[in-house]
């Protein structure tokens, strides 16, 4: 009967985590989606809590058949730890997550899968703990081939997920180098990390050794660390992504190894999702994804463009209020720098203001502007910015030739021409054609150039203008001068 409850309760939280994914799939339903995934992690919890507290009277005779194999001792000491390490756990989550600034999100999102991977480390040890203690003694395991590769692929996929989610969040909190490590022979040196890691897995399988386990371990540590350590900061939005599908998979030969259906249905789902976040972003960067995996990009040097770019032209925010008063249209092209400078209010009070006044306002979202898929819609999201105005960079990317004049707010990367061009770090990548309008006016506080590093010929151009200085401060101001101008 508990078994039922216990199992059925598993179910109805998967169902929720698909409803969750679902969900989470459209702005308007985003809400709804977390609401479920946030539910669905309630009843799995609970059901745990419940299946580990139960007495044993409360079990029936197929119990240990029915539950994963970690309840099968349940002990006031088994609930005391649960207890204490879901509160730890709940403490330490809350804690970040109330700090977190939304620029600092990718880099939580990387300590979180750091999390998941020694996770699945630990427990492909703790399972294999249990299960030497029954040989030794004297029990037969059943299918003890299948519970050792259970182990072994959890723990390689998980020790390489801790590893590159550490790099991983080391590069995007700029607490190392986020240029590619380009070692001599690289791919040679993963394939025979791959080669070795498999033969210690076969080794491990046919001795119940921990020594095969213990070198797998550290060989996969290693691999981790040298395949994230060779990716560009360019290309994070994919590592990101595909790290978030490695602790799925991690997870998910945890729940193996567990006997833990929600757990396999969860990681599969969480591994699956971001298998198809990484491709969907490495179409929008149109990067291959063995490219991605391969590394390397990043490390050709910015394109010498400064010879030909010639002078600049700046406009100040009273001039700029008068220009959007005049246009008919305008688009904005928000970036990673609107998110540094928190400037989404002002952007949205700011589109009102011009709504209101008849002109036509549109926001072309570039699918990897920001330091995290769908970064911008969340902000402007968080500014009640309507969502019928707000384009991906498909939808509008033909029509900035009739558009009077496009605002570049703290975008960089994702509007430079030279990625039209062969030879630069982002080559291949789509961007915003934001120089096809007939002005543009580009915020930023100085001549830096954007995550990639790559010079951008586009602040060059004759219908290019600078506003110089934090984006929230020129809108603020543009936002004040506004009024007035649309009077005149
Ligand atoms: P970036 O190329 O990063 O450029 C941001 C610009 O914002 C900079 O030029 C910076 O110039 C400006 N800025 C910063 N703070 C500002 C402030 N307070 N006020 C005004 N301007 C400010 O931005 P992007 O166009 O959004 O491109 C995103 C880049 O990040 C791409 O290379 C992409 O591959 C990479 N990336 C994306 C993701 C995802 S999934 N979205 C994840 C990781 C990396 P100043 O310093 O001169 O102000």
């Amino acid at each position: 009967m508990l078994a039922n409850f216990v199992q059925a309760t598993y179910v109805v939280a998967g169902v929720l985590f698909i409803l969750a994914l679902a969900g989470l799939s459209r702005f308007e339903t985003s809400k709804r989606g977390n609401a479920f995934g946030i539910l669905g992690m309630f009843l799995a919890v609970v059901a745990t809590v419940v299946a580990v507290w139960a007495p044993d009277s409360w079990r029936g005779e197929d119990w240990a058949d029915r539950m994963p194999s970690f309840v099968g001792t349940a002990d006031v000491p088994a609930l005391v730890i649960l207890v204490v390490v879901v509160l730890v756990g709940a403490v330490i989550g809350v804690f970040k997550a109330v700090r977190v600034e939304m620029t600092g999100m990718p880099q939580l999102i990387a300590q979180l899968h750091s999390f998941v991977g020694l996770a699945a480390v630990l427990i492909g040890f703790n399972v294999f703990i249990e299960i030497r203690r029954e040989l030794e003694a004297g029990h037969a395991h059943e299918h003890i081939g299948f519970s050792m590769a259970e182990i072994w692929i959890g723990v390689f996929i998980g020790a390489v997920t801790f590893t590159g989610s550490i790099v991983a969040w080391g590069k995007l909190a700029e607490k190392i180098q986020s240029a590619p490590l380009t070692l001599p022979g690289r791919n040679f040196l993963n394939l025979g990390c791959v080669i070795a890691i498999i033969g210690c897995g076969v080794w491990f399988q046919n001795t119940q050794d921990w020594l095969p386990l213990i070198l797998l371990t550290a060989v996969s540590l290693f691999l981790g660390f040298h395949l994230v350590a060779a990716i560009g900061g360019a290309d994070m939005p994919v590592v990101i992504s595909m790290l978030n599908s490695y602790s799925g998979f991690a997870a998910a030969f945890s729940g193996f190894a567990l006997g833990m259906n929600v757990l396999i249905i969860t990681g599969a789902l969480v591994g699956a999702s971001g298998a198809i976040l990484s491709y969907i972003m490495c179409k929008a960067m149109n990067r291959s994804f063995v490219s991605v995996i391969l590394g390397g990009f990043g490390a050709a040097t910015a394109v010498a463009t400064r010879d030909e770019q010639g002078e600049i032209q700046e406009l100040n925010a009273a001039e700029l209020a008068q220009v959007l008063a005049d246009a008919r249209s305008v688009m904005i092209t928000p970036g990673y720098g609107m998110a540094v400078a928190q400037a989404q209010y002002p952007v949205a009070e700011l589109a009102k203001k011009l709504g209101e006044a008849g002109v036509e306002v549109r926001f072309a979202i570039h699918p990897v502007a920001g330091r995290l898929p769908g970064h911008m819609n969340v902000l402007l999201a968080e500014a009640h910015v309507p969502y019928d105005i707000v384009f991906e960079m498909d939808e509008v990317n033909d029509e900035f030739d009739e558009t009077d004049v496009v605002l570049v707010i703290g975008a960089n990367d994702t509007v430079n021409p030279s990625a039209t061009q062969p030879g630069t770090p982002i080559s291949g990548m789509p961007v915003l054609r934001v120089w096809e309008a007939k002005k543009v006016v580009v915020f930023k506080r100085s001549m830096k150039p954007g995550y990639a590093g790559v010079e951008n010929p586009l602040f060059f151009h004759d219908n290019t203008y600078m506003l110089f200085g934090d984006a929230k401060a020129s809108l603020d101001a543009i936002n004040t001068a506004l009024p007035a101008a649309i009077e005149r």
